[in-house]
């Protein structure tokens, strides 16, 4: 009897736990109706059976999941976007992806993927896929055919993966003509170089994002030509004492070119930018239009090396200091943006605090926009 019992109340616990997957949220974005599942932090072992016709976006991000079976979408050919990030994926069986035409976006970040166990074709008939995210995985043990797995996705314009030593980019790569976009993660212990990525130079990548960065050779950036958009994310535990001095060499490639973006974030060595550092020189030579310097320890920077990149020609926009400890009066730094032609927004900490190094430091810092009108 209370077995029986306990049986009824497992079924309809199930039936609930089914309901509250199937929550779907409609959500207008770009002009266009997204129709989301979102099974998010459900702690599921197998795929779940959620899919309409109608469902364009899938999130199963940070389950338990361990394999994709074959046709596991099947229900919707009309998925734009699958998040299996954040699971424990070691196995993506043949066909998984199969009729997934209008598929743009999928995410496979942090799971247990091995180049042994991936199918050749697995992302073959994706024929929209935009945007693969692979970093976090365990690809190493086969990386030169990982590398040719991935260029057959000829449509892809956004890519994410690791890349450690000594592997570096393969030629194969060059399939992919569209892509634009490049995010890697490093192992952390390595340093980057031209060595990774040399046979880059046959495609137009304009975003470049490097993870985990320790330090940078001076020649990293030579085999883009096109780059726009520069992520630098400094490996805050591991970092070497000069890599903010690294990675200001690895700029000076971009002289006299014009940039989007650069960002800089984590340096934990507070020897980034001391009074009237060099590493100013490197960035008025740019005509970049925004610089995230963010969590950079930019600490004794007086406001000179500012007024004097300000008072230089320069194509500066937007400027982020977050999360930084500015030490300087206060007054000051006003009056060393405003010499800024350009600069319409700046995000610098609140507090500037003054330079006597260092008894109290404030614990946060806190956010000022000023907004800068044109004349
Ligand atoms: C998932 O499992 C963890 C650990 O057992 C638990 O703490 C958490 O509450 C579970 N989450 C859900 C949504 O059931
Ligand atoms: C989705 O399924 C419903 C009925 O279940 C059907 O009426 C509708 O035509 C289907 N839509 C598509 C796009 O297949
Ligand atoms: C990598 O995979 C390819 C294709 O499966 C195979 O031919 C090659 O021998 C593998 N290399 C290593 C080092 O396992
Ligand atoms: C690019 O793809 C073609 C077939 O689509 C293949 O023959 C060629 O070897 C690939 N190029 C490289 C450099 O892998
Ligand atoms: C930079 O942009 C300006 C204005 O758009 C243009 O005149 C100049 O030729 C560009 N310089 C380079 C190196 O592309
Ligand atoms: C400042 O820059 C960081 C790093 O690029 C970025 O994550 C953050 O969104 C920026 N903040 C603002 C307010 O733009």
């Amino acid at each position: 009897m209370k077995e029986a019992m306990a049986k009824v109340f497992l079924v309809i616990w199930c039936i609930i736990l089914q309901l509250e997957l199937l929550k779907t949220t409609y959500v207008k974005m770009d002009n266009q109706i997204h129709n989301l599942i979102d099974c998010s932090r459900k702690n599921l072992t197998t795929m779940p059976d959620v899919l309409r016709n109608s469902t364009t976006d899938l999130n199963l991000q940070g389950n338990l999941l361990y394999v994709v079976p074959a046709w596991s979408f099947k229900k919707s050919r009309i998925l734009k976007s699958i998040d299996l990030s954040y699971n424990r994926l070691k196995v993506i069986e043949r066909g998984a992806f199969e009729g997934l035409v209008k598929l743009s976006i999928l995410n496979l970040r942090s799971n247990l993927l091995t180049s042994k166990l991936l199918n050749v074709n697995i992302f073959q008939g994706l024929i929209s896929l935009h945007e693969l995210v692979l970093q976090n995985n365990q690809f190493y043990d086969n990386y030169t055919f990982f590398q040719t797995v991935i260029s057959r996705v000829k449509s892809l314009v956004m890519l994410k993966m690791d890349l450690s030593r000594p592997y570096k980019i393969d030629k194969c790569l060059c399939n992919l003509s569209n892509l634009q976009d490049l995010e890697i993660l490093g192992l952390p212990g390595q340093s980057y170089s031209n060595d990774f990525f040399q046979n880059l130079k046959c495609l137009k990548i304009e975003t470049l994002m490097l993870d985990s960065v320790l330090s940078l050779a001076q020649n990293t950036f030579i085999s883009f030509p096109n780059l726009k958009t520069l992520g630098i994310a400094i490996h805050t535990a591991r970092a070497r004492y000069d890599v903010i001095s690294s990675i200001f060499n690895s700029l000076k490639i971009f002289k006299g070119r014009n940039m989007t973006e650069i960002s800089i974030t984590g340096n934990p060595h507070r020897n980034g930018f001391v009074l009237g550092h060099p590493h100013f020189a490197v960035l008025e030579k740019i005509c970049l239009q925004k610089l995230n310097l963010v969590d950079d320890s930019i600490l004794g920077v007086k406001f000179n090396p500012f007024l004097r990149y300000g008072l230089k020609e320069n194509c500066l926009k937007e400027l982020n200091l977050s999360n930084n400890l500015l030490f300087d009066s206060k007054d000051r730094y006003v009056f060393a943006f405003c010499a800024f032609k350009h600069l319409k927004i700046i995000r610098i900490p609140r507090e500037v605090v003054k330079d006597n190094r260092v008894k109290d430091l404030p614990k946060m810092m806190y956010l000022t926009r000023f907004a800068f009108q044109k004349h």
